[in-house]
């Protein structure tokens, strides 16, 4: 492990609660990274007041004031680069990446998705788990690529689904789970225990029951 802390820059677009999550564990338990900047495409993402609020320097690339999503990531790539991130972390950001983009940091960008992937990836999560009648939900965090929500999975959280769940009732179980599995994610990959082999993600070199896999194969 490298005795340095890990430059890292976090991307949002609303809340921030995982972003918060990350500065505690900085903060109150030695997470070794540094949080170099905080970048929204949104200049109202109340996410941007607790980075502020944490000293963090924040940058905002508004999306609507560029012609094309190429454009945009141009602009996007400048402001995270300028911070030399070892580390991109997407927190509830909510713009679909294309390729050049998720290429250029291929293998240290990560994002959290509310649910179990590969179930339920895209939007409306806890609304198509209670849909579906699953009696098991949760979050994931994985590497990008590529497609969405498809990544190698990191690690997973699961919670049960109970009588008379709401969306918003389950939303703030998983919500739980994903402010503790995010900063975890991001202590291993700073810690250099991850790699992946064959589209798996092994924590010291093996499969870990620590991440929460089941699996399937
Ligand atoms: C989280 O549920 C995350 O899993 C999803 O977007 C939400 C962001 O919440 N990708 P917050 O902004 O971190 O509070």
């Amino acid at each position: 492990m490298s005795s340095l802390p890990l430059p890292v820059v976090v991307l949002i677009s609303g809340r921030g609660s995982n972003l918060q999550a990350i500065i505690d564990e900085t903060r109150e338990r030695e997470l070794p990274i540094e949080l170099r900047a905080v970048i929204s495409n949104s200049p109202v993402a109340p996410g941007l007041r607790q980075a502020h609020a944490a000293r963090i320097p924040t940058y905002v690339v508004d999306h609507h004031e560029f012609a094309t999503r190429e454009a945009f990531e141009r602009a996007l790539i400048e402001a995270i680069d300028a911070h030399h991130p070892r580390l991109v972390a997407l927190a509830g950001f909510m713009r679909v990446l294309g390729t050049a983009f998720i290429d250029r940091y291929a293998g240290r960008l990560m994002n959290i998705h509310s649910s179990l992937l590969p179930q339920f990836p895209g939007l409306k999560t806890h609304a198509r788990a209670l849909a579906a009648g699953v009696v098991e939900h949760g979050a994931t965090v994985h590497f990008v690529t590529r497609d969405v929500d498809v990544g190698p999975i990191i690690v997973q959280a699961r919670v049960p689904v109970v009588a008379d769940d709401t969306p918003d009732t389950l939303a703030a179980r998983v919500l739980e789970q994903e402010h503790r599995i995010y900063p975890l994610a991001i202590r291993w990959f700073a810690e250099g225990r991850l790699s992946v082999r064959e589209g798996k993600v092994l924590l010291d070199g093996r499969r870990q029951a620590a991440q929460g896999l089941v699996d399937r194969d």
